[in-house]
């Protein structure tokens, strides 16, 4: 949600905060500001909208100073204004903050009743005014700052800086993530290692209840009982050249245009050298001890879920139960011995993903991740963490996050086919080689981008559109209205194209768009004959298929999209990429924020 920066430097701290602060709006960008000491003063800049906004303001009212921090805010408490902007400050301090103070009402009430005003509605301000009353009580900055988080409910990343003090940072991390990056003679914070990547790949990051005291030349951890604790620190890999557009307009067409390259790379990780066999991670899992299988994720990574049930159910045979985190976490599902559960979520912090993996864990449940983080809470607390290795994503819209994901999930389902002795040798090395033949068919179906641009045009004067699939298309069908909806802001709901009739056909008329994704497989006629019933309902049809389906069924459809033939098991991989370059297209027609769209967050730490 919020991304939080702080840095200790050797220079002026201004636009190293703003440039952190770039790569970190994709986590908000409602509002941002940073604050800094300079000879012994603390002030700060804040401003409402894009960090464009902030770095306008320091053009006319320049911050000085070698020590700061910085925000960039997805709104929980309070409207977008700068007042209602981190960093908060109260008095000699000043806080970043990225979460939730749970009990931050009965916080407030007590230091209202000792006189401390509030003046914005946030729940940060209160951590700012707290600390403030241990400084007024005569406590030193690093102790009143702990007496500060151990005041605390909820779920927070935290970062300090005081006034007087141009050597100190005080961090705190529970229940959201932060990195602690180590340079020569200075020191770093940061939400991920991605805003700290240019400054530094040495990091450290902190334990659930861990807090930091940082000067330039030293760091202090102590864990949530006061003791202090030594954290890894650890060489982070962190490829430059994938956090830079490439020469594209926005960075989720290059993250689509990606696809092939990172599939091709999620499939060489786990494959044997020879391509036949599939190589998990130590300790590795055994299939056969499972009897079902529990699958919990959100958005996105939610579908993802999805179309591997089909997988699972289909090839491997085994049952499999999914969810929503958000729902799954509360309605506390009975758990059944020798259950698997995977929770999917491309950066690894969604914090309902996170806590339906601590509810399964405290069942008993193995636990199994598919991640793109791997230094992500949800990996860490994982018995086996399977990256996707998409790279890092950073278009709010996930695309090659989602193939990734379908990629490893269906590695895995092979797998388990394998393992429970559903499946030959022979038929999964024939599966094993459909997979690998995956990244060219993406190359492939990425050339209909300038076709798929045109149709797009007409879709963005739309206010309303369709998405029909049957079987693994179903899930597609829900991503394709999912991704249209959020970046396009147009109204799109996927359904079961056999659904239809039971009360969705009621949506149907000339001005709704109805796309269709079928692929020439064994339930190609059915979803077929759905789609004949919108069209005798005046419906416009964007039928989405490959030579041999098209054959049969373009007849009076709107639009054709001619996909490659793919096989059948594989074909969602495949036709995510027209799903997200309709949604890409559309909303570019219609000028939207392709990657920050409105209200939206990349990583969703708060539930
Ligand atoms: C949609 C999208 C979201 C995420 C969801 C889960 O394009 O990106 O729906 O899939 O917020 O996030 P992760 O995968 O990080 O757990």
């Amino acid at each position: 949600m919020c991304g939080i920066v702080g840095v200790l430097g050797n220079h002026e701290v201004a636009p190293i905060l703003v440039e952190a602060l770039k790569r970190l709006e994709y986590r908000g960008y409602d509002s941002a500001g940073i604050a800094t000491v300079s000879n012994g003063k603390l002030d700060r800049r804040r401003a409402v909208g894009k960090l464009v906004n902030l770095s306008d303001l320091l053009v006319h009212e320049p911050l000085a100073g070698k020590a700061g921090i910085g925000h960039t805010r997805w709104a929980t408490h309070g409207a977008p204004t700068v007042t209602n902007a981190h960093p908060h400050r109260a008095g000699p301090v000043a806080v970043v903050h990225n979460g939730i103070i749970e009990n931050f009402r009965e916080l407030r009430e007590a230091l209202g009743a000792k006189g401390y005003d509030f003046v914005t509605q946030t729940d940060t301000e209160t951590v700012a005014l707290l600390c403030q009353s241990f400084m007024d009580a005569g406590k030193p900055p690093v102790e009143a700052a702990m007496a500060t988080i151990d005041a605390l409910d909820g779920a927070f990343a935290l970062c300090f800086l005081f006034d007087g003090q141009d050597d100190l940072l005080v961090a705190a991390r529970k229940g959201s993530p932060l990195a602690i990056g180590h340079g020569d003679g200075e020191m770093f914070v940061g939400s991920d290692a991605i805003a700290l990547a240019p400054m530094t790949d040495q990091i450290t990051y902190l334990d659930e209840g861990d807090r930091a005291v940082i000067t330039r030349t030293s760091l202090a951890i102590f864990d949530a009982t006061g003791a202090q604790v030594q954290r890894e620190r650890r060489t982070i890999a962190m490829d430059a050249a994938r956090i830079e557009k490439a020469g594209h307009k926005h960075f989720m067409a290059k993250e689509i245009a990606e696809q092939p390259t990172v599939i091709a790379e999620a499939l060489s990780y786990y494959l044997s050298a020879d391509g036949n066999g599939i190589v998990l991670p130590d300790p590795g899992l055994d299939f056969t001890a499972y009897d079902r299988i529990v699958m919990v994720a959100c958005g996105t990574a939610f579908y993802a879920c999805y179309t591997a049930k089909y997988w699972f159910e289909q090839v491997a045979r085994i049952p499999v139960e999914i969810d929503v985190a958000s729902e799954f976490r509360y309605r506390e599902p009975p758990v059944a011995p020798n259950t698997l559960a995977i929770f999917v979520s491309q950066s690894g912090e969604t914090a309902d993903t996170l806590a339906a993996l601590r509810y399964m864990a405290g069942k008993a449940a193995t636990i199994l991740s598919v991640v793109n983080v791997a230094e992500s809470s949800i990996a860490r607390e994982s018995d086996l963490a399977l990256p996707i290795r998409a790279g890092v994503e950073v278009g709010v819209a996930s695309t090659k996050a989602f193939s990734c994901q379908l990629t490893v999930l269906a590695l895995l389902a092979l797998e388990a086919a394998l393992q429970r002795g559903e499946m030959t040798a022979d038929s999964h090395a024939v599966r094993l080689a459909e997979l690998r033949s995956l990244p060219g068919l993406l190359t492939r179906a990425l050339d209909l981008d300038e076709w798929l641009n045109a149709v797009s045009n007409d879709l963005a004067e739309s206010r309303d559109v369709l998405f029909l699939g049957r079987g693994m298309m179903y899930p597609l069908a829900l991503e394709g209205a999912l991704k249209l909806k959020e970046i396009s802001y147009i109204h799109a709901e996927g359904y079961a194209s056999g659904e239809l009739k039971h009360g969705p056909i009621a949506l149907i008329d000339s001005h709704t768009p109805v796309i269709v994704f079928a692929p020439h497989d064994t339930l190609f006629d059915k979803t077929v004959s759905n789609m004949q019933e919108v069209m005798a309902r005046g419906g416009r049809v964007l039928l989405v298929s490959d030579r041999k389906g098209l054959a049969l069924a373009s007849d009076g459809v709107w639009q054709t999209v001619t996909m490659p033939e793919v096989p059948d098991l594989f074909a969602p991989i495949l036709y995510a990429i027209p799903a997200q370059l309709i949604a890409y297209h559309t909303a570019v027609a219609k000028g939207t924020d392709v990657d920050q769209p409105r209200n939206l967050a990349k990583s969703v730490t708060v539930e």
